[in-house]
């Protein structure tokens, strides 16, 4: 009898280890097969099929529970790991509006962590794009019903809108003075932005062109009387289209720079060579177009060719994605 049962185990043993060796024959590391070794026996021999990358990335995964095994092998083909494991494992894919999930993921800026909005402002928008759109740069919502503090930590990339804001006390540290050359007025800019605009200038004074700087820094008093100057010429909804209320205006960042150029106004200057020039190579000195007509419903503000934000090493991409800077930071930089 005790033989008998030395010999099962014995076997036992062998058996184990005989599948330890055609999984090493098979080419997993030691690693996978610790973490194969941990799934119950019948999970185990879907590996002794072949070398099997995704099996084997879906185990490895901290995220991974064996009992979800079958659902992350569903759905591997329409989402990334980060999204699958989420998905599965917090039963979304089970959520009555999951169809609904993805579709919206199919969107290339579609923000996990944003599903539950996307769902509650689905079917509200022309299509997808525009939900995202909505969605990402929170122009979904009424403007200034929300109140989060700018994240001056972001530096050069700080967003600050009809969402973001800023403290009535917040003031750059690198405030410098705008020398009289480059403007009519006097004026102070963040150092950075500063020396970038001068080089800017320079470049466009080479290609005939005669840039000025309107207006640059304004703390948050200088944006208050601002903002109620012209709410003494407009109704309060038209002055919103083109006046941040005090607390959401990219000037007190100092970071934001009206230009025009002589003999153009701000009703006129999109239509100078200035503006043309400005919008096709502002990028290359660290600047973007941060308002345009085109986005109007994204921004919540009319289209102002005048206007640049200094976003620095970014702001090619920042171009190129096609995106507002409320989106782009939303995608790539909130987190
Ligand atoms: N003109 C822009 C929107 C501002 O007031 O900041």
């Amino acid at each position: 009898m005790k033989k008998i049962v030395v010999s099962l185990f014995i076997l036992l043993i062998m058996c184990g280890c005989s599948k330890d060796y055609k999984f090493s024959k098979l080419g997993y590391s030691d690693e996978e097969i610790a973490a194969i070794n941990t799934l119950s026996e019948e999970n185990r021999d879907l590996f002794l099929k072949g070398y099997n990358e995704t099996l084997i990335n879906l185990v490895t995964n901290k995220q991974f529970k064996e009992e979800n095994l079958d659902e992350y092998l569903k759905f591997r083909n329409d989402f990334n790991d980060e999204y699958l494991f989420y998905l599965v494992n917090e039963n979304i894919v089970n959520d009555e509006n999951f169809e609904k999930i993805l579709i919206i993921s199919k969107d290339p800026y579609f923000i996990l962590e944003k599903t539950s909005e996307y769902l509650e402002f689905y079917g509200k928008y022309m299509n997808l794009r525009t939900l995202v759109e909505a969605v990402n740069s929170l122009s979904c919502y009424e403007q200034y019903s929300k109140e989060i503090a700018a994240d001056t930590s972001k530096n050069y990339l700080v967003l600050v809108n009809k969402f973001y804001t800023l403290d009535k006390n917040y003031e750059p540290d690198d405030l410098v003075e705008v020398d009289k050359k480059y403007t009519k007025y006097s004026l102070k800019l963040r150092k950075e932005c500063y020396e970038a605009y001068i080089r800017m200038y320079e470049d466009g004074l080479e290609e005939g062109l005669d840039l000025s700087i309107n207006s640059a820094y304004r703390n948050w008093q200088l944006q208050y009387d601002s903002y109620n100057r012209f709410l003494t010429i407009d109704p309060q909804n038209v002055v919103d289209t083109y006046s941040a209320r005090p607390g959401h205006s990219e000037h007190q960042t100092g970071l934001a720079i009206d230009i025009i150029s002589e003999g153009s106004n701000f009703d006129t200057f999109q239509y100078t060579d200035e503006a043309k020039w400005m919008a096709d190579n502002c990028d290359k000195y660290g600047f973007i177009i941060r308002y345009t007509d085109e986005k109007k419903d994204v921004t919540l503000y009319k289209g102002e060719a005048w206007q640049v934000r200094y976003v620095g090493d970014e702001a090619t991409k920042i171009k190129e994605s096609g995106l507002t800077f409320d989106e782009y930071y939303a995608y790539y930089l909130e987190k």
